[in-house]
Order: C-alpha cells, then structure tokens, then sequence
C-alpha cells in the first residue's frame, strides 16, 4: 500500500513530542474505553443459557459483520490519519490481515462451527452496520482511531467467549479465536498509542473532539445487535437442547 503524503507540519515531528502532551487526558479516555468494553462483556448472554441457535445466531452474525468489513474499517482509518505512525501501526495490521487471510480464517471458523451467515444474520445486523460504514466514510481521525482501539480492546477478551460458543458447536476450529485473543493485545496498545497522537494533532487543529466517543457508541450498538436476540431483544435466548 502506497503512502499518502501527510500533513506537511507533522513529518519530522518526534513521537515522543506528539504523544506525551495530552497524557492526562487520554489516560480519561483509556478508563472511559476500558468500562464500555467491561459493560459490553458483562452483558453477554451466559453460553449455559444459549439454545443452538443462539450460539449459531452470534457466530454467524459476528461473522457477517467481521469478514467483510474489518479491512474496510482499518483501512478507514489508515486513509484519516494524520501522524506517520499511526499509518505505520495500521499498517503492520492491514498486512497481517491480508497476508493470513483473515477473512478465510473467519469464515473457516463459521464453516466448522455450523454457523455461515444466511440473508436473516445479515439483515439483522444491516441498520447498525450501515451506520458504522457511513461513520468510518467520515474518515474523521481521532474518533475513528478511537473506534478501532476500543474494537481491538473488546475482542482480546470476546474470542475466549466466542472460541466457547464454536467448542458447543462441534467446531474443532478455533484458529480465528486463537489468533486474534493473542495479536490483539499487541494491536490494541499500538493503537491506544496511535489515539493519543492524533488527539493531540487534532487539539493543535483547533478541534473540537466533542465526537471523539461517536464512533466508538455505534460500533458498540453494532455488537449489541452481534450478541443479542434478533427477535426478542430483551429476553435471553432459551435452553432448548
Ligand atoms: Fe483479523
């Protein structure tokens, strides 16, 4: 992937200039991040509780989401940023998913747990999801990155939750789980770094980050729909086997 000329007043600009001033602010972020995504894995439902088809619908859902649409959103946010790293952090991951072929890992591992998404899991999704492909055309940088770091955070700690769902499956196929509960880690803290910069490029911008969180709210509303109940939102999903 080619590189797009940044903004002339960043190149040469230290790292460690760039990062360190708005440390208090981004660490208020960080928390902030950090108890979205601990209420959203409190609220999954309790895989004892979920029939057959509640653990299909969530893998299949999750699947339909992800498969082809993860690159999209990196790549989103590759194009908005601002500070040469962040492209270069989001590089190294656009190029370990292009590279392993993430997307056939994904649907390697819906294939072996019963669960490739039909025309109702993507209809279920399609309101949140459109809403999170018009927002990353936005192509807005801090709350974008903002997104992305909160989605690596989340499913560090998601693919042991959806590796159990596949296991109850019959699925002998865990290397999609496998693989993301480990480089996530590595991704999601490049990537909290990467936030930190360009909120600090977007403060000496004259921004106001008010949106910073807009991203971040509509991917969760997203996932919502990933692990709930298509027809019954509000109730937890029967134990019928
Ligand atoms: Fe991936």
């Amino acid at each position: 992937m080619s590189l797009i000329p940044m903004n002339p007043t960043l190149i040469g600009t230290p790292s460690s200039t760039i990062h360190t001033r708005n440390r208090s602010q981004t660490d208020s972020i960080r928390e902030r991040l950090k108890h979205i995504t601990d209420d959203l894995l409190a609220s999954l439902p309790a895989i004892d509780e979920l029939s057959a088809e509640g653990r299909r619908g969530i893998i299949a859902r999750y699947s339909s989401v992800l498969e082809g649409n993860f690159i999209y959103w990196m790549t989103g946010a590759y194009l908005a940023a601002r500070w040469e790293e962040t492209r270069s952090i989001i590089e190294d991951n656009l190029l370990q998913e292009v590279r392993e072929c993430h997307p056939g890992m994904m649907r390697r591992f819906a294939l072996a747990a019963h669960a490739v998404p039909g025309s109702a899991d993507a209809l279920a999704v399609h309101p949140q999801l459109s809403a999170v492909r018009l927002f990353v055309g936005k192509l807005s940088p801090a709350p974008l990155i903002a997104m992305m770091a909160f989605f690596e955070g989340f499913i560090q700690s998601f693919m042991a939750y959806l590796a159990q769902l596949a296991k109850r499956q019959g699925s002998g196929d865990q290397e999609y789980t496998d693989v993301h509960g480990i480089c996530d880690i590595a991704h999601s803290r490049e990537l909290s770094r990467a936030l930190e910069a360009e909120m600090a490029i977007a403060s000496d911008s004259g921004e106001s980050g008010e949106n910073l969180f807009e991203g971040v709210y509509l991917l969760r509303s997203l996932i919502q729909v990933i692990v709930g109940d298509p027809v019954h939102p509000a109730k937890a999903f029967p134990n019928v086997n």
